[in-house]
């Protein structure tokens, strides 16, 4: 680790933390810039704002190297490529909120010698605008689209051993310091023009978007037909141009970046006059798919008005607190809306969900949830639950309904337990 070059990260979110805690263990100097003093203080003093495993321990182990502050100066001082990872956010419409990125690009004095490196994933033709203001304000700052591909849960595991790292730019200084920055990890490079490489991701994210959707439907038509789509993904999985990765039927994909960035999709290609047919539908069966659960229990057990039912899960997936656009937020407002009581337990995520949903009791413990439940419903694979005794919960249980919806469980094994299983799209099984 010689001569490592200091960078600045802009953004202490998700992103920019684990990209700065990432490059310090590469051995950079990171100065880290956010707008929001207390989350600064925190992290001055050690406290993580968001729960990612391994996160705070590799942020303690390179403290030195870590420079948390509010003031951009700090920044620009120490380092020529500053790192941009705010946030995104869909607006009504479901195009991006690029406010907080337009904000970074106006804070930045004139300079000749820095570079913006884009994280945050923005809609094609981000760059190009942002080029432009620099160009028109004389301000002499190159850019770089360079894409995250983080998963929440091993987002570390993903920043130290890429798949590829993807870097757009016009081929100057900036693009090669940002590649020699990425250059210990030895990942496949794609490098390309700034459009192209803002595209990779959006693609990317809506194509696994669609494999889940895809699967989804086919679990529909299993439950219709017989077939159980676990035995059917094996199947298909086995085709390396398939693969088996993003083959697992559940009740659909939630989180920070599918939902938001497949409508965003969407979006750019209906602004710039193209209807992208596949898009919608991959939404459309996300959506029907997380409703889905109302009527497997509405089949076994009626109306849903006064009957008690148990959520083991609450994360839009597991080793997460993230309850962004989790699928149990529409699950627990549809079950209360039919008149259920639900309880809910969550290894991690219960304080995330306390702040977005009302009503529902929250469980200290799995055990404690499903105690005189009519039904339970697995909503996240955490896994702990995969380790649930199921006759003990059985023997809780005031019913005796187990809805699967991640397909966690061995349909035989639940069986075996005394009690009654719903899969999703496990056909004979279901
Ligand atoms: C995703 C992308 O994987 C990552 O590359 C990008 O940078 C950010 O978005 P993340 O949101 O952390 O990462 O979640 P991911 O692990 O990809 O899962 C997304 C959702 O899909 C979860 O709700 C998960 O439960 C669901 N899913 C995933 C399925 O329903 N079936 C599958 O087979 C896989």
């Amino acid at each position: 680790t010689t001569n490592r070059e200091p960078i600045g990260v802009i953004g202490t979110g998700y992103v920019g933390l684990v990209t700065a805690a990432g490059f310090a263990e590469l051995g950079n100097d990171v100065y880290c810039i956010d707008i929001d003093e207390a989350k600064i203080e925190g992290l001055k003093q050690g406290k993580m704002p968001i729960w990612e495993p391994g996160l705070s321990e590799l942020v303690e182990r390179h403290r030195s190297r870590l420079h948390f502050s509010t003031d951009l100066a700090d920044a620009l001082e120490h380092a020529r490529l500053l790192f941009v990872a705010v946030g995104t956010p869909p607006t009504y419409s479901g195009d991006a909120d690029l406010s907080a990125v337009h904000a970074v690009v106006e804070s930045m004095p004139a300079s000749d010698h820095h570079a913006l490196v884009m994280k945050s994933t923005v809609p094609v033709g981000t760059g190009e605008t942002i080029q432009r203001a620099f160009a028109e304000q004389a301000k002499g700052f190159r850019y770089v689209s360079c894409p995250e591909f983080l998963k929440e849960g091993s987002a570390i595991k993903d920043f130290l051993e890429p798949d590829r790292v993807v870097v757009g730019d016009e081929g100057d200084w900036a693009g090669d310091a940002v590649v020699e920055l990425y250059a210990p990890l030895d990942a496949p490079l794609v490098r390309t023009d700034i459009k192209s490489a803002e595209m990779v991701k959006l693609a990317s994210n809506a194509f696994l978007a669609t494999k889940i959707s895809f699967i989804n439907e086919i679990a529909n038509v299993c439950e219709e037909t017989g077939a159980d789509v676990v035995e059917v993904a094996r199947g298909m999985g086995l085709d390396n141009r398939i693969g088996p990765k993003f083959l697992q039927a559940g009740i659909g994909f939630g989180g920070s970046c599918f939902p938001k960035d497949v409508t965003a999709l969407k979006q750019l290609a209906g602004n710039s006059g193209y209807h992208f047919q596949l898009l919608n539908s991959v939404i459309e069966v996300n959506e029907l798919q997380k409703r889905r659960v109302i009527a497997k229990l509405e089949k076994h057990l009626g109306r849903l008005v006064d009957k008690q039912i148990a959520l083991l899960g609450l994360a839009f997936k597991p080793n997460t607190d993230d309850m962004r656009e989790a699928s149990s937020l529409v699950l627990s407002s549809r079950l209360q809306a039919a008149g259920a009581h639900v309880r809910a337990y969550d290894p991690v995520a219960e304080g995330e969900a306390r702040k977005l949903i009302r009503g529902v009791r929250f469980a200290e413990s799995a055990a404690d949830a499903v105690d005189g439940a009519d039904a339970v419903v697995l909503v996240t694979e955490w896994p702990e639950f995969a380790e649930l005794d199921l006759a003990a919960l059985a023997g809780a249980m005031r019913g005796d309904l187990l809805v699967d919806g991640r397909n966690l469980y061995d349909p035989a094994a639940v069986r075996a337990a005394g009690l009654v299983y719903e899969g999703i799209g496990r056909g004979g099984n279901s």
